[in-house]
Formats: structure tokens, C-alpha cells, sequence
């Protein structure tokens, strides 16, 4: 223990140990690339490695990163491997664990103005520099009507657009009243499940949202859409709102903005516009037709803690009318008064989202915005879409695989052709190698094998490796089969 008399850690053992967990840190991004990217662990095994109960007596720091090295490291998914390409990426970067190493060292709570406020100014400031880069609606700016807030994840910034479409809708009386069931809410089939969460925690309920159908390239259909909200209306319901998708979670499908938003501008109804991921290609002006149409976007957001080198959590929200979402989620209790909330001069970001704590996100933010620069950010974009464009055209190529549908950025979605069963077959093959990480999609009913490229460090060489490692197990399994 380091402090006998208060059991603190001193500034100066903090330090030393600082830099030794910085040092690691830099040590396991070094190797992270030749674990296994999968753990080959077995439920309940980490916890057997573990004292049943917490330490009475504080133990020494060593101690503690022995049992990381031991007994974490082997149970780690490797999501920062540059051979990870399951799910979305998630990634990270030095200048983004440094940010969130400094939030942590300050420890301000940012809830209001005046509890931090450069806390709340940096993140007003780092969104509206997002607009401009982004090049999103000057609607979203903070000196407009609009407005951005960093929060937690895409789930939390769909909810919070949902409960504020929920009580423009009803001219703020389901806050006071409840819902009674007659709100109806609109997605594709191949939205993120987060919306359907936030229509069960809103309190809509499920029978309420629709699942609009797709077309061929798993995009809304939006002449489906205008006719389910005509259809609800006619039956007495009350279409409040929207969700639509730019790169859908399976095969980054993108919904066709144009056509919804002119149909939730003539209906009234509020479009939210989900990015999670793809938002990020908008850095890159060719590429930022996925935006088309956000104009009439009543709020959208995206993530840079999947694609934009910004550890986890941090996902960027704006709204066209700031007070449609605060007049839906402002709450001021007398402990929380103060003389800035009540001048109107600042804002108060606990009315822009769920939890009334929050941490200083936007430091990690700023410092990759600042590490980068917009050309940085760009460079590496482009280098993942060109990547993942390649593979597809080796996919498009190959006599034993096919692609599911043309990859409109850096998620390719194939399958081999002798059928589901190969494909799951090689798909576990491929993981149990530990030489690289996939994760599937059903389309169409089709087992889809899905190609994320989009790691921090992911290379040409690994990609070409990973194809290599496709080629042969896939060589292998039907040689075992035949
Ligand atoms: C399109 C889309 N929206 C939302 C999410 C959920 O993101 P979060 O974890 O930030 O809530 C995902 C996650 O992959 C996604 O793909």
C-alpha cells in the first residue's frame, strides 16, 4: 500500500504507476496484433481466476497488473487488433486515450454551465466544428436555433430524439399524461435495435412501430413508408416519428433521405437520422451524399466512438430545434439553481440527455480533432473504404465466394457459395484461428459473412491476409467434406 496513513495513492507513486500503465498501454497496442483476436476461454472461466471476495487489506499496484497480464489479458476480445473486423469498429487512438486519461484526472461533472464550464463550452464548440467538417444543415450549429450535445451512444441520442418528437407531438401531454397509445414511430426492417428499445423505455410500445420494408440494396422504401403513415392516420393514429439509417447495422444500408424527409416534412412527422458508423465517411467530401437530404432532419447523430479513433463512449447528437429537446427532458429542482441557468445565457446539458451526471467527453474528442486535423481523419478514411473496396472486388472475382450486395463503403457482406452451412462452418473456422475476428448477418435468410474495415490500425497486409486465411480454410473445408 502506498499511503499508510490515508491509504491514498500519493501524487508520486501516481505518477510512477502512470507511466508504467501508459508504457503498457503502448507495449499491448505493439502486440495486439498477434493474440488471438477471440479468446478461447470457457463461460465463468475468468471468474474462477478470482478471489471470491475484494481484498480486506489494499494490495500493491504490482500485484494488480500481474492479474491484469494473467488473468484479463487472455479473456480480452481484442476489438483494437487490426485483424478485428466483426461487428462495427470500435476503435481508439493515442490521442483519444490521453483525452479520456485527462477526464478522468479532472473528474468534473459537466451537467451544467455552471458546474464546469469550460467543460460545457468545449463540447458546444467541438460540435459545431463537427457541422462545418461534417458539412451537416448550419440548422445543427449552436448559434442557429439547433444545436449539438455528446452523449453516451447512438441508443441515448435515438431515445432522446424520440421523446422529444413524443412530446412536440402531443403538445408536451404525454409527459404529464402518459402515453395512450396512439403514437406510432417508423423504421426499416434494418434499423438498430436500439430504436426498438428506446419505443419500449419511451413507453410507445412495440406494437407501434412499424418496420418499414427495404429494397435490394436493404434501403427504406420510402413510397412503403408514405403509405403506412397514411394508413395510420386514417385509422385514428398519430404518426410522430421517423428513424431512418445512413449505413444500416448488417450491410450499411443507406436509407434514402430525400424521399423520407420530404415525407416527414409533409406530414409533420420527426426524422431522425441514424449514422452510427457511416457519418464518419462525411469527413470526405466524395463521399458525402450519404447526407443528402439531412436538411430535413429534425436531429441525427453519429458515432466517433465507432469509426472516428475515439474510444468508447462518445457519440455526437444534434438537434435542428434545441428546445423541442429540452422542453421534453428539462427537469430544474431548487439544489440545481444557480445564476448562469437562470440569466439563459449558457446551456445546460443535463436537459439535453438522460442521466444528469456527465463526464468531460469532449476532451478526447478535441484531442483527436486537434492530433488529426480533418486531413488525418480523412486520410485514414479513405485508406478503410479503399481497403474494404478491394476486398470486394477479390469477393466479386473468386470463383467460391459472392458478395451480398455492393459495399457502399468499408463493410463488404459475402458468402461462399457452396451454401449456409459452409459459410457458418468456415465462419467459425475462420474465429477459432484466433488470426482474425468476423461477425454474421442473415439477408435474405442467407448466413452473410460481414467484412468490417475500420480499425485504428488495420492494414493492407492484414486484409490480404485475412482473404488469404478465407481462400485456404474454405479450400480445407471442402476438401474435408468431399
Ligand atoms: C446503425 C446503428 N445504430 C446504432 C447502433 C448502436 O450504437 P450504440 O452502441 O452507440 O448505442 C449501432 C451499433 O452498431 C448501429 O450499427
Amino acid at each position: 500500500m502506498s499511503d499508510e496513513t490515508s491509504y491514498h495513492m500519493t501524487p508520486e507513486e501516481f505518477r510512477r504507476r502512470g507511466r508504467e500503465l501508459v508504457d503498457w498501454i503502448a507495449d499491448y497496442q505493439e502486440r495486439v496484433g498477434s493474440l488471438p483476436v477471440f479468446p478461447q476461454v470457457q463461460p465463468g472461466e475468468i471468474r474462477a481466476a478470482l478471489p471470491a471476495r475484494a481484498p480486506e487489506q489494499g494490495e500493491d499496484f504490482d500485484a494488480v497488473l500481474r492479474d491484469l497480464e494473467k488473468v484479463i489479458v487472455p479473456g480480452l476480445t481484442h476489438w483494437q487488433s487490426p485483424n478485428f473486423f466483426g461487428f462495427f469498429p470500435s476503435n481508439n487512438s493515442g490521442p483519444s486515450i490521453l483525452g479520456e486519461l485527462l477526464s478522468a484526472g479532472l473528474g468534473v461533472q459537466g451537467m451544467m454551465w455552471a458546474t464546469s464550464p469550460a467543460a460545457t463550452e468545449l463540447e458546444t464548440h467541438v460540435l459545431d466544428w463537427l457541422v462545418d467538417l461534417l458539412d451537416l444543415p448550419a440548422a445543427f450549429r449552436s448559434d442557429s436555433d439547433g444545436g449539438g450535445v455528446i452523449q453516451d451512444t447512438a441508443s441515448s441520442a435515438t431515445l432522446c430524439a424520440l421523446i422529444a418528437a413524443r412530446e412536440q407531438v402531443t403538445d408536451f401531454a404525454s409527459n404529464d399524461g402518459g402515453c395512450d397509445g396512439s403514437i406510432v414511430a417508423y423504421t426499416s426492417s434494418q434499423a438498430h435495435s436500439s430504436v426498438e428499445k428506446a419505443i419500449k423505455i419511451a413507453g410507445l410500445g412495440c406494437n407501434n412501430l412499424r418496420l418499414i420494408d427495404v429494397d435490394d440494396s436493404f434501403a427504406m422504401r420510402p413510397e412503403v413508408l408514405a403509405q403506412r403513415i397514411e394508413d395510420d392516420r386514417e385509422a385514428g393514429l398519430v404518426p410522430a416519428f421517423v428513424c431512418a439509417t445512413v449505413g444500416t447495422t448488417a450491410t450499411n444500408g443507406l436509407d434514402p433521405l430525400p424521399e423520407i424527409g420530404r415525407i416527414c416534412d409533409e406530414e409533420d412527422v420527426w426524422l431522425h437520422v441514424d449514422a452510427a458508423m457511416a457519418g464518419t465517411a462525411a469527413l470526405c467530401p466524395e463521399f458525402r451524399s450519404i447526407h443528402d437530404g439531412l436538411e430535413f432532419a429534425d436531429s441525427y447523430c453519429f458515432n466517433p466512438h465507432k469509426w472516428m479513433f475515439t474510444n468508447f463512449d462518445c457519440d455526437c447528437f444534434w438537434v435542428a430545434d434545441r428546445a423541442a429537446l429540452i422542453n421534453a427532458l428539462t427537469i430544474l429542482p431548487e439544489y440545481l439553481r444557480n445564476e448562469a441557468t437562470e440569466s439563459g445565457a449558457v446551456i445546460d446539458y443535463r436537459d439535453w440527455q438522460v442521466p444528469l451526471g456527465r463526464r468531460f467527453r469532449a476532451l478526447k474528442l478535441w484531442f483527436v480533432l486537434r492530433h488529426y486535423g480533418a486531413e488525418g481523419l480523412r486520410f485514414h478514411i479513405r485508406r478503410h473504404i479503399a481497403l474494404a473496396q478491394e476486398f470486394a472486388s477479390w469477393v466479386d472475382a473468386s470463383d467460391d465466394f459472392e458478395l451480398a450486395v455492393q459495399p457502399p463503403l468499408n463493410l463488404v457482406c459475402f458468402w461462399h457459395r457452396a451454401g449456409d452451412e459452409f459459410t457458418r462452418q468456415l465462419h467459425q473456422r475462420l474465429n477459432a484461428s484466433g488470426r482474425l475476428y468476423l461477425t454474421h448477418a442473415m439477408l435474405n435468410g442467407r448466413y452473410t459473412l460481414r467484412m468490417a474495415i475500420g480499425q485504428t490500425h488495420t492494414e493492407a497486409e492484414h486484409v490480404e491476409r485475412a482473404w488469404q486465411l478465407m481462400s485456404d480454410l474454405a479450400t480445407e473445408l471442402a476438401e474435408g467434406d468431399s
